[in-house]
């Protein structure tokens, strides 16, 4: 099985942006899942949850984790924030020979840097709020699936991707 790299953890850590300076420095393709869905259905994630429900999103994101996952070609591969709520997913990346690097920050970070994403229809609300009730009932799932962590706190995309790298 081919060795990927798959960036997981929270909304707003910098998955897509490291993720594409890390597939530069190693010349390899990103595979984002949500862009992955959105290219799929032709719609929005939005659109998605609000039409057909988080559920229905969530069989979108398995999907797309698999496929990336069973490309020929090692590839960096950015799992949006979700992914490891499924036991099925947890279980397929720690099966992959994949390597899983889990970004880590503070929620005031995430809470700066998500802004008003269109593609984050959960954090509609209280985004604070809700990415500290995300972070809590998240952490453990994430470390379940890491082969390494590397904090985003006081380091810029670029350094990040080093220690990534590293
Ligand atoms: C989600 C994360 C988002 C997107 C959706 C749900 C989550 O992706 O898939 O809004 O549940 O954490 P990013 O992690 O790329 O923001």
């Amino acid at each position: 099985m081919t060795a990927h790299l798959v960036l997981v953890g929270m909304m707003g850590v910098g998955k897509t942006t490291v993720g594409r300076i890390v597939a530069a420095r190693l010349g390899q393709q990103l595979v984002d899942s949500d862009a992955v869905i959105q290219a799929a259905t032709g719609r929005t994630v939005r659109e998605i949850f609000e039409h057909d429900g988080e559920a229905a999103f969530r069989a979108l994101e398995r999907d797309a984790l698999r496929e990336a996952l069973e490309r020929k070609e090692p590839s960096v591969i950015v799992a949006a924030g979700g992914v490891v709520l499924d036991p099925d997913n947890r279980a397929a990346l720690r099966e992959s020979n994949a390597r899983v690097v889990w970004l880590v920050g503070n929620v005031p970070t995430l809470v700066d840097r998500v802004g008003r994403a269109d593609h984050r229809p959960l954090l509609d609300g209280d985004p604070a709020a809700t990415l500290t009730r995300m972070a809590d009932e998240r952490e453990a799932l994430y470390r379940e699936v890491a082969d390494a962590i590397v904090s985003v706190e006081h380091r810029s995309a670029a350094e990040v991707a080093v220690a990534v790298l590293r």
